[in-house]
């Protein structure tokens, strides 16, 4: 009598208990990123992770892996086509093997300044470019910028001229390739993770990056020539893998957008400040002469850099080159 009793409410406690065993371990996103946590990317993906596991923490755990830990920046993007991991922020220079229209952001002093790349991101042909990978697994939640680009070498240089023969680190992108080329410059392009012990063994000879990049992996202890440039842009969109967007629930996708808009956000505020903070650590030391080119020294650099626009007319598309120029002229 006893055990006919007991039998049902051991197996009904069971029954009970299960769903909870098996839902106890949250599941696990992969955020992969190449640049240092104390970065705007960095700060962005943990406010990102803390955002999402105090809200749903039980059933999500975000794992990031900064300093190109888990793999490269080409990987990444294609490890979330395949849905392999689940978040990233690649530059925009590394789309190529998806898209050409991506190269708008390549295209040297296309962008007058940070506010213009912004102003044209916010635009209907900024956004369409987020959805613009979604038949290939890729599918940008947003845009998160870093800053614009400096050049730096290990010899002085003020002249378009004076870059002929060196050999410059570029991002894997024929856009930025052609840039050098039309220096005279040989382009090498390579991970952002082999660029340090790179200039370091004197196999390039300079390089482009943001204030953020050049001082937060201290790629000035070999680079004592910088030229406050701003000829190019280095910004971020935030990928995910479309089947895995899709696949979440209407509330749970509506939680991960409202903590990605945050982060980006606060992404935004600290690239800001990292721009401008890095810009003088790096400006003030005694180690670094910094070149600040007068408007029209800088006219020289642009004139040798943009025929690149016409050249990429075709391919980038027309009205996307319109559009980022009209972000400049406001
Ligand atoms: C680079 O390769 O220089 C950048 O994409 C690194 C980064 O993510 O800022």
């Amino acid at each position: 009598m006893m055990n006919r009793l007991i039998r049902p409410t051991l197996l009904g406690l069971i029954t009970l208990l299960l769903p909870m065993f098996l839902w106890a371990e949250p599941q696990p996103l992969v955020f992969s990123h190449v640049v240092s946590p104390n970065t705007p990317k960095g700060k962005m993906a943990e406010m990102f992770k803390s955002m999402i596991e105090s809200k749903m923490g039980d059933r999500f755990e975000i794992v990031i892996y900064p300093n190109s830990d888990l793999m490269d920046d080409d990987e990444a993007v294609s490890a979330i086509a395949e849905g392999r991991i689940h978040f990233a922020a690649p530059s925009l220079s590394k789309f190529e093997a998806y898209t050409q229209k991506l190269k708008v952001f390549d295209l040297p002093f296309l962008f007058r300044d940070i506010e213009a790349v912004n102003r044209f991101q916010k635009s209907p042909t900024g956004q369409s470019l987020l959805t613009s990978m979604d038949s290939q697994g890729i599918l940008g939640l947003g845009y998160l910028h870093n800053g614009l680009k400096q050049l730096t070498a290990d010899r002085p240089f003020t002249q378009p001229g004076d870059l002929a023969g060196l050999r410059f680190r570029t991002m894997n992108s024929d856009v930025l390739i052609k840039q050098f080329e039309l220096l005279n410059a040989e382009a090498v392009p390579m991970a952002f993770s082999e660029v340090y012990s790179a200039l370091a063994e004197q196999r390039i000879q300079g390089q482009e990056n943001t204030w953020s990049n050049i001082y937060s992996k201290a790629f000035y202890e070999h680079q004592p020539y910088m030229m406050i440039s701003n000829h190019g842009v280095l910004d971020y969109m935030l990928i995910t893998n479309s089947d895995f967007w899709k696949e979440l629930n209407e509330e749970d996708r509506d939680m991960f957008r409202y903590a990605l808009e945050m982060a980006l956000k606060y992404g935004n505020a600290v690239a800001k400040a990292k721009s401008a903070n890095d810009k003088i650590e790096l400006t003030s030391m005694k180690s670094i002469s910094v070149f600040k080119p007068s408007a029209s020294e800088l006219a020289t650099w642009q004139t040798a850099m943009q025929p690149l626009w016409a050249s990429y007319e075709d391919l980038i598309g027309e009205n996307i080159i319109q559009a980022a120029r009209q972000a400049s002229r406001h």
